[in-house]
């Protein structure tokens, strides 16, 4: 084989294989705990109800956590008829307000249970140019994507270190790994959750603690249809959109296994790779296209 087909084997080889993209964790033993307990954030619908229902078919019980209590109720229901897993809790929270992680760990000490996995999910995005975005928007996004996300794993982290033992998953994105002209501040948080997950997995080494950081290209879920994102090149029910079950089995699969990050779909591994070979410039342009249609 010639050096190019040598090149583009060795390509096409890494992005076939999901795993590891940066090195594993030190954990192996992934039995659910005894009592222990799944909290999962945005569980009410698209990534974090496929979450929810991949985790209870596995056996876990969830604690439940979102601002849609209808949407709760509905997830709740499913689980309970479909699930080996159940729900032990459902918290309809507005995880944006002040008090809402107190409140989500005052539950959880009520429940006296270990909570084994937490997954920060719940996420929004602001699409448009940030000269014509709505700026309130975008604060309530940074508090929902970056703040509440850190405050919770914070909150959370102190039992798992007591007990030399849990997984910690982060919804990060695609978004996160190359900045999103026309989404500057949605990937900006993005690219704080994978940061911020990376290095947390990097200090955690060696307590029984992994950290999960999940990067999803575009998914087909409620997403598409809110902050502006109809405006983006993305259309609902696209087949290029990716269905959130099969970001819920990757997830759970990579976190079990103590992988850093997982990018679900070998599509979605080949655009994680070439953002990190590519001109930052390149890569840019290839995710303003990807976004919005144009160069
Ligand atoms: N879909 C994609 O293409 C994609 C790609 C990469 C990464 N992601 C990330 O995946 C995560 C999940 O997104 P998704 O696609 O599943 O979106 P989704 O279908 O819109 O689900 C988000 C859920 O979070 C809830 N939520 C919104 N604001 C909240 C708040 N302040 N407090 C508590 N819950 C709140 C929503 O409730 P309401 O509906 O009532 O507001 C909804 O149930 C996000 O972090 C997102 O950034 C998504």
């Amino acid at each position: 084989m010639d050096g190019r087909g040598e090149l583009v084997s060795r390509v096409y080889r890494r992005v076939r294989r999901p795993i590891p993209l940066v090195a594993e964790s030190d954990v192996d033993d992934r039995a659910p705990l005894e009592g222990g307990l799944t909290l999962v954030t945005g569980a009410a619908s698209g990534i974090g109800r496929a979450l929810a229902h991949e985790f209870a078919r596995h056996g876990h019980d969830l604690v439940l956590v979102d601002v849609d209590e209808a949407g709760l109720e509905a997830v709740t229901d499913e689980i309970d008829t479909l699930a080996a897993g159940t729900v032990s809790l459902q918290l309809a929270i507005d995880l944006t307000t002040p008090g809402a992680v107190d409140d989500i760990e005052t539950a959880l000490a009520e429940l006296e249970a270990p909570l084994e996995i937490l997954v920060n999910n719940a996420g929004v995005p602001v699409y448009g140019p940030f000269s014509t975005t709505d700026g309130g928007a975008e604060r309530e996004m940074i508090r929902l994507n970056v703040e509440a996300l850190t405050r919770l794993s914070d909150g959370l982290l102190a039992g798992m270190l007591e007990r030399e033992r849990g997984i910690v998953v982060h919804t990060a994105s695609l978004a996160g790994v190359v900045p999103v002209p026309t989404a500057a501040v949605y990937s900006g948080t993005k690219a704080y959750v994978y940061s911020f997950s990376l290095a947390l997995a990097a200090e955690l080494e060696g307590t029984g603690i992994s950290v999960t950081t999940l990067c999803p290209g575009e998914t087909d879920t409620g997403f598409m249809n809110r902050g502006g994102m109809d405006e983006s090149a993305f259309t609902d029910g696209s087949d290029a959109l990716m269905a959130p079950e099969t970001v819920a089995r990757a997830a759970y699969a990579g976190a079990m296994a103590g992988e850093r990050v997982v990018v679900p779909g070998w599509r979605n591994r080949l655009r994680y790779h070439l953002a990190r070979v590519l001109p930052t410039r390149v890569a840019m342009a290839i995710s303003r296209r990807l976004w919005s249609g144009t160069r």
